[in-house]
This record gives structure tokens, C-alpha cells and sequence, in this order.
């Protein structure tokens, strides 16, 4: 067990469930670890609080810091539950190494994670679709000025409860001048970087009226990767298509579970190269009936429009089929609605602590 250490001035009383600005609203505890002389020490269940960190702190210079993002959700008999959170573990360590960071026991990271959930699941919303949203981070905590690995990092793990994700179908711009990630680059690790990279292209397309940008390969600028900070999928004469991931792509963990789902439920998968150009042949044989974007949060986004140099391709999302099946699905999945035929998920006790 984690040693815990109680708020003594919860802020739960101030929270409207049906009100919940996504992002702002942070649970009552984090879990705070530390990392030093080679190991990790100091692990904490405590009130959430602010840092004292000196400006020397070698993450903000050159940029060792990496991330998760998962959902606790509430079960309709009440009890809190986790989906898949050992991948969540193993990609936060695949980001790890990648950056040159520490890697973090898997059974504790779920460890934390469920004994956190257990103390904050007051704070899970429990309308389906809504969640408390986990957010695991580790940053490099070395004083230091000067281009190496850190010996000391700081990882931590937040709550924060959100409402259902509403989104309306998104208009996509395939980039062509800018990239999110390339061979041999960091575009497979969820590290800071890859997403400050892709503010400026993405403030540009929005400025021309897109929501977000359909990322191409870094090469060829043909092939088609990811839409914003989820992965794409298409589907093309009833064929569910989705980028092959191959070193700059991130695996998805909703892309795997809808993989997975697709493929119990008898649809035809496939994981493999598609250009922009394919993308536009299929919709002009009216092939192309569905375009989505998957990711933890939103778990699936329709597209409604992609445009490509002079070229703009349109969808009718009220049309689509696969991408609201594969939606409600993982949320049922996740409220225990639906019979988990995989074991992704687990209840967890709910801790009266607080
Ligand atoms: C760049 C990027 N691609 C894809 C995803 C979707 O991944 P997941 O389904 O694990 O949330 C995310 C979100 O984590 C992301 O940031």
C-alpha cells in the first residue's frame, strides 16, 4: 500500500457535476513520486499541490517530460473502474526510455492509479461518457544548466473529472509545410515536445477554419498519420483502415481497443499505409463512407471535411455507422453496461476515507 495522507479540506462540495469545464477541475489528491540515487523513493498519495521548483529545472530547459492520459469511470452499480491501465503503463515506459528517462514499476504505476481512484471516486461523474480523467506525468527535476539526462525526476499523477465529450464533426487540414513527427524522431513517445511542435501549425489552421490538422508523413507528405492528438481511421468499401504505426504514429490505446472490438464483432481491419490521395479517390467513388478521429478522451470524432491543397473532401457524419457503433460501445464497456468479453476492465473498492 501507498502511504496516504488525507486532505483535511475537501473541495468536492464545490463541484457541479453537470457543469464541468474540461481541465480545470482537479480532484482533491495526487500521487507524487520521486526519483533518485536510482530509484524511486518518496511515493505519496497527498493533497494536491503546487510545486516549489527552481528555474534551472532541467525539464522546462530541454524538455525530458512525459505523460499519460486515462479515465476512471464509474460502473452502474457504483464501484469505480479502470480500462486497460497496464498499457498505460508500458507506454508511458516505452516514452520513458525513448526520452532517456527512468522507467517506472508497471504494477505500481497501477497501484497508484487504482488506490488513487479509490480515494477520489466521489469525484468520478457518473453520467455515461463522463469520467475522471488521470493524468500521469514525469518530468526531469535536475538543477542543473547544461544538455543531459536528468538524475533526478519527479512523476506524478492527477485527477481531474470531466463530462462527456461532445464534439461536433471536425473540419481536418492534411498539412503539407508542417509535420507532428518523423522516422526516427519522438513521434511514438508521449513526450511535451511533440505538442508544442504542433501549436503553430495547428493555430494556422485554425486561423483558415479547420479544427485540426490531418498530420501527413514527414517524407512523402502523402501518407496519412494522425488527426491533431488522436489516430485516424477511415472506412473504405466497408474496410476499417487505420495508419500501420511505425515509429512515429502513437499507439493509440483506444486505436487498439477499437482494433480489437472491430475485429471480435466481424468488421474487416486493416492497419496499413494510406495516402491523402487514396483518401480523395475514395471519396470520389463514394467508397469513403466514414472518416474518425479515436483517442482516450473523446474516445471517437467524426470528420466531416478534409481539405487538401484545392481540394476539399466532405463526409455526412449523421451517415456514419462504425464510428458511433465502436463509441458507444467502449462507454459501455467502461459504465459495465456491456459484458467485457476481453478483461480490459476492473472494478475497484471504493475507499470510504475521505
Ligand atoms: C498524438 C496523439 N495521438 C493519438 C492519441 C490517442 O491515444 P489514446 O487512444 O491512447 O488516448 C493521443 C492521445 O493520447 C495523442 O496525443
Amino acid at each position: 500500500m501507498i502511504p496516504v495522507t488525507l486532505t483535511t479540506h475537501s473541495r468536492l462540495s464545490s463541484l457541479d457535476f453537470d457543469d464541468i469545464p474540461f481541465g480545470k477541475v482537479f480532484s482533491d489528491h495526487m500521487f507524487y513520486a520521486e526519483y533518485n540515487n536510482g530509484t524511486w523513493q518518496k511515493m505519496e498519495i497527498k493533497p494536491l499541490q503546487k510545486l516549489e521548483i527552481h528555474p534551472s529545472n532541467l525539464a522546462w530547459h530541454y524538455g525530458q517530460s512525459i505523460f499519460e492520459g486515462m479515465k476512471a469511470t464509474k460502473h452502474i452499480d457504483g464501484s469505480p473502474m479502470l480500462m486497460r491501465p497496464e498499457m498505460h503503463a508500458q507506454r508511458m515506459n516505452a516514452s520513458a526510455e525513448r526520452m532517456c528517462m527512468p522507467t517506472f514499476p508497471e504494477e505500481m504505476f497501477v497501484e497508484a492509479v487504482s488506490q488513487l481512484v479509490s480515494i477520489e471516486s466521489a469525484w468520478i461523474p457518473p453520467a455515461k461518457g463522463s469520467a475522471l480523467y488521470l493524468r500521469p506525468i514525469m518530468f526531469a527535476a535536475d538543477e542543473f544548466i547544461g544538455v543531459r539526462p536528468s538524475e533526478k525526476y519527479i512523476y506524478i499523477i492527477m485527477a481531474l473529472p470531466v463530462g462527456p465529450y461532445y464534439s461536433t464533426p471536425l473540419r481536418l487540414k492534411a498539412e503539407e509545410t508542417y509535420i507532428r513527427a518523423a522516422d526516427g524522431g519522438t513521434g511514438e513517445a508521449k513526450t511535451a515536445g511533440n505538442y508544442a511542435g504542433s501549436l503553430y501549425p495547428w493555430q494556422k489552421a485554425k486561423d483558415e477554419g479547420y479544427d485540426q490538422i490531418m498530420w501527413l508523413d514527414a517524407k512523402e507528405k502523402k501518407y496519412i498519420q494522425e488527426a491533431g492528438t488522436m489516430n485516424i481511421f477511415c472506412v473504405i468499401n466497408d474496410v476499417v483502415i487505420t495508419p500501420k504505426t511505425s515509429g512515429s504514429i502513437l499507439k493509440g490505446i483506444t486505436r487498439d481497443s477499437i482494433l480489437k472490438i472491430l475485429s471480435a464483432e466481424g468488421y474487416q481491419v486493416e492497419e496499413r499505409e494510406i495516402t491523402i490521395d487514396d483518401l480523395i479517390a475514395a471519396s470520389n467513388d463514394g467508397s469513403l463512407t466514414e472518416i474518425f478521429g479515436s483517442g482516450t478522451a473523446a474516445v471517437v470524432i467524426h470528420v466531416k471535411e478534409v481539405g487538401y491543397q484545392d481540394t476539399t473532401l466532405t463526409l455526412d457524419p449523421d451517415t456514419f455507422k462504425i464510428a458511433p457503433f465502436v463509441k458507444n460501445y467502449i462507454d459501455s464497456l467502461r459504465d459495465g453496461s456491456m459484458e467485457d468479453k476481453f478483461g480490459w476492465t476492473t472494478k475497484l473498492t471504493q475507499s470510504t476515507a475521505v
